[in-house]
């Protein structure tokens, strides 16, 4: 049987794109900043603990970018304007 990866930490965010200059976290650089992450996952052989997934919107399109943490369920907003530093320690992203 196969196993399954079962993160210790799995951060959604949101990087949903919408016509019409609707706001949005995509226009705000989630995509780049879910790649930035993923980078960071990898640099520090944390790729099979902590799981980084873009995600539809989560319904806070004004305070985006959003994102949303489990296993605790914490939303994380205004992601654009915190550090990398911030959002690794959300994750306990350390060697
Ligand atoms: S577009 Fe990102 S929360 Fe709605």
């Amino acid at each position: 049987m196969e196993s399954i990866i079962k993160p210790k930490k799995h951060l959604f965010i949101c990087s949903r794109y919408r016509e019409g200059g609707a706001e949005c976290c995509e226009d705000k650089g989630a995509l780049d900043l879910i790649l930035k992450l993923k980078k960071e996952v990898v640099r520090y052989g944390k790729a099979q603990e902590i799981f980084i997934t873009n995600s539809g919107c989560l319904g806070y399109c004004q305070k985006g970018i959003t994102g949303v943490l489990y296993p605790s369920g914490e939303f994380l907003f205004q992601m654009d304007q915190m550090s990398l530093e911030q959002i690794k320690e959300k994750l306990e992203l350390k060697i």
